[in-house]
């Protein structure tokens, strides 16, 4: 597994507000949205793509297009909706599919309570966007539901991971996946309840607010 950890003053700007606890959810959301376009860059470095012919209003030339299978992107229900917009902006040619997943606060253990995607992902790179790879059982269920699908080439981007979440994924993820975590900072480690330290608190409810 490959961790990409983005070094970039932006990044770091955009992330320490992101982070701080006065910043209202409209701003989270933003700057949320920002960052994912940010991280998309990275993440998209190997994206399918193919020459073509085009003719400028110069000359004919051989360019380069994004081209199939396309892209998919799968945002984890409900804090990956934040970072979908930031991700399919720059890969317009991208499908969306859907997994909601769920931890129980108290076992920290996920379960899947909705899917939407294509039953065959044989040879489709996917990007899966959750903004929080914390304990790491979120995204090694997800990432094992795209490989039994037949995904090989899987994506992961974060907003903020947790050291013992990434040891965790690259333990229980086999070689068979070629598996890539873009992330945009390695925080300290996780508390007692699964949290991220110094983190951003509940990504869920800072981009949408508390649901009881
Ligand atoms: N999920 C969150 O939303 N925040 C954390 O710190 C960990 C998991």
């Amino acid at each position: 597994m490959r961790v990409l950890e983005i070094d970039h003053p932006l990044v770091a700007h955009k992330l320490t507000v992101l982070r701080d606890r006065s910043t209202h959810s409209s701003v989270f959301r933003q700057l949320a949205d920002e960052l994912v376009t940010l991280l998309a860059y990275e993440a998209t470095r190997n994206v399918a793509v193919a020459p073509v012919e085009i003719e400028t209003p110069v000359s004919g030339m051989t360019g380069t297009k994004l081209t199939n299978p396309k892209p998919m992107v799968v945002p984890i229900l409900r804090a990956g909706l934040g970072m979908l917009d930031g991700m399919t902006r720059l890969l317009p040619t991208a499908e969306v599919g859907f997994l909601g997943m769920v931890r129980n606060e108290e076992t920290l253990e996920v379960t899947t309570y909705a899917n939407r995607l294509p039953d065959d992902l044989t040879g489709r790179q996917c990007f899966v966007v959750d903004p929080m790879l914390a304990t790491g059982h979120t995204l090694i269920a997800a990432v094992n539901y795209l490989h039994e699908r037949g995904a090989r080439d899987i994506t992961c981007v974060t907003l903020l991971s947790a050291p013992e979440g990434i040891a965790t994924l690259s333990e229980a993820i086999g070689e068979d996946v070629d598996l890539t975590v873009v992330t945009a900072a390695i925080d300290d480690r996780l508390n007692a309840s699964g949290y991220i330290v110094p983190g951003l608190g509940d990504a869920g409810d800072r981009l949408f607010g508390v649901v009881d």
